[in-house]
């Protein structure tokens, strides 16, 4: 009887601390990446030949420059060499957490194509 009594007490402890901290409602946990389908690994070395521009372009077009287009009130463009290359860090950051594209958009991107844009950073982003 004792162990179900705790176990019931401490489930409802769960509760009620939960409905006062708003568990998972916070805002680092809206940042965290969505495990289950967003899960990839971050490259540890270049491979040879390595993946040039024209390799990931396509990806960037398919899945970026709906939004990163460069038009009016749109996140600046996504769109050619330049842009992509100044933006390699951040681009990296954004695929590796999971935050790009948004989560809520609706944009998919397959785990291979993620994989493709981090490989390619992690060369250099060579044009
Ligand atoms: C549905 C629209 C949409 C798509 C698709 C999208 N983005 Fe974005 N992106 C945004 C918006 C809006 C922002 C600016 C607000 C923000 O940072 O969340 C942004 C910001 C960024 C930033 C800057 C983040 C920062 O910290 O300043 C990077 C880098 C980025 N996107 C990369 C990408 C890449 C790479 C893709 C494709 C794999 C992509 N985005 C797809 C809408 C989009």
């Amino acid at each position: 009887m004792f162990p179900l009594g705790l176990l019931r007490a401490s489930a409802l402890g769960v509760l009620v601390l939960c409905s006062l901290s708003a568990c998972g409602s916070s805002e680092a946990s809206k940042q965290q990446p969505v495990q289950t389908v967003c899960a990839p690994t971050a490259p540890t070395e270049c491979p040879d030949p390595s993946p040039r521009y024209p390799d990931v372009a396509p990806i960037f077009e398919r899945r970026c420059a709906s939004c990163h287009n460069g038009a009016k009130d749109a996140p600046w463009p996504l769109d050619n060499y330049d842009h992509v290359a100044d933006w390699a860090t951040v681009v990296r950051d954004e695929l590796l957490y999971c935050l790009m594209p948004p989560p809520d958009s609706g944009v998919e991107m397959t785990p291979d194509e993620r994989q493709a844009i981090l490989v390619w950073v992690r060369c250099g982003s060579p044009e």
